[in-house]
């Protein structure tokens, strides 16, 4: 058995995307923030925080500040409007332009939304490395998820995460926002286990209300129990509480280091499945644990370089 880590091939260096920021490429005191800001991923939005007068703008804004600005190990995403716009071709020329790591996409529902803008880039040429985001946020998305994981994936393997948006879930379903999220937890995890069955990252939703960090923090730790790999967030307050609830857990590391040491014992070596202390521990445990002793080690050799 693999995990579903085995066969993504496309997952950033860094193995981190706990606190994706989005930040409007309007607003450029914002945007002068986010290089000083301890979050894994930027998503520069050119779709809904920027008003239909204000495109060329954000546009400018972006190019302008991405050639001036070294964003160190935060990985770059620009947010394009959808292919139906008007806006859609200057979006991907500014895309291609400034080669960020991924281009995501609003509101995909089904694989040839992917397949076209993958398409797109591969005609251009020179964008080897630049993967593809998909969000999910509407009724049709979270039926087809797993058609456009799967499909994606084939897709030259450019499609590499989903971000889960609900905003426009709950505006079109009419289902209101309300603490836990009861009703919409199938919707999500459908659209968890399309990412993970096809190797996808996946990020859960923003959270609307930055005020009110405690409400945000229990957020954070159900998106991290329903396995979402980090969240989308729209305010630098919100990176520090899903840095702590998608990074690993005190619990977690001296699980990993204890599976580590486990089948690093001579007597262990060959076994498949070993005894600790009354429980069973597998193979496919080490894999998991030495992942997360990796994922923790980049995350202190940031704090290293930081200071
Ligand atoms: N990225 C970087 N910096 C941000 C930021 C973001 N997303 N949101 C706020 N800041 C900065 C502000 O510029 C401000 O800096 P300053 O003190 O130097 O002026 C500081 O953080 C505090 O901000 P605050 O006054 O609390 O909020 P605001 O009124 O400036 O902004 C929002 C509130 C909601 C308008 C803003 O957070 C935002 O635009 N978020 C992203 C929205 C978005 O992208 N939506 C689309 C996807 S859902
Ligand atoms: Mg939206």
């Amino acid at each position: 058995m693999t995990s579903y880590r085995d066969h993504h091939s496309s997952r950033h260096p860094s193995g981190l995307r706990r606190s994706v920021l989005t930040v409007p490429a309007i607003n450029r005191r914002a945007l002068d923030k986010v290089a000083g800001l301890d979050c894994d991923a930027v998503i520069f939005d050119l779709e809904d925080s920027v008003a239909p007068e204000k495109k060329d703008e954000a546009r400018a804004n972006l190019l302008a500040f991405l050639e001036k600005t070294d964003l160190g190990h935060r990985e770059r995403i620009i947010r394009v409007n959808g292919s139906d716009s008007a806006f859609f071709r200057d979006d991907m020329d500014a895309v291609l332009a400034c080669m960020p790591d991924a281009v995501l996409l609003p509101k995909v529902e089904d694989p040839d939304a992917v397949q076209s803008v993958a398409d797109l880039i591969g005609e251009s040429g020179a964008a080897e490395g630049l993967r593809v985001w998909a969000m999910i946020e509407t009724p049709r998305g979270i039926l087809n998820a797993a058609a456009i994981a799967s499909a994606g994936r084939t897709a030259d393997s450019r499609l590499d995460a989903f971000v889960v948006g609900l905003n426009d879930l709950r505006k079109a379903t009419g289902v209101p926002a309300a603490a836990g999220r009861s009703y919409l937890v199938p919707w999500l995890m459908q659209v968890v286990l399309a990412a993970r069955a096809y190797g996808l990252d996946v990020i859960d939703s923003v959270s609307n209300d930055f005020n009110d960090l405690a409400a945000f923090a229990a957020e954070c730790s159900q998106g991290r129990a329903m396995g979402f790999d980090g969240k989308m967030l729209i305010h630098p307050a919100q990176i520090a509480a899903a840095n702590t609830a998608f990074g690993p857990s005190a619990e977690d590391l001296a699980e990993a280091r204890l599976v580590v040491a486990a089948f690093a014992r001579p007597d262990n070596a060959g076994l498949n499945v070993i005894n600790a202390d009354g429980r069973m521990i597998e193979r496919l445990h080490l894999d998991e644990a030495e992942r997360l002793l990796a994922r923790f080690q980049s995350i202190q050799d940031r704090k290293v370089h930081a200071t």
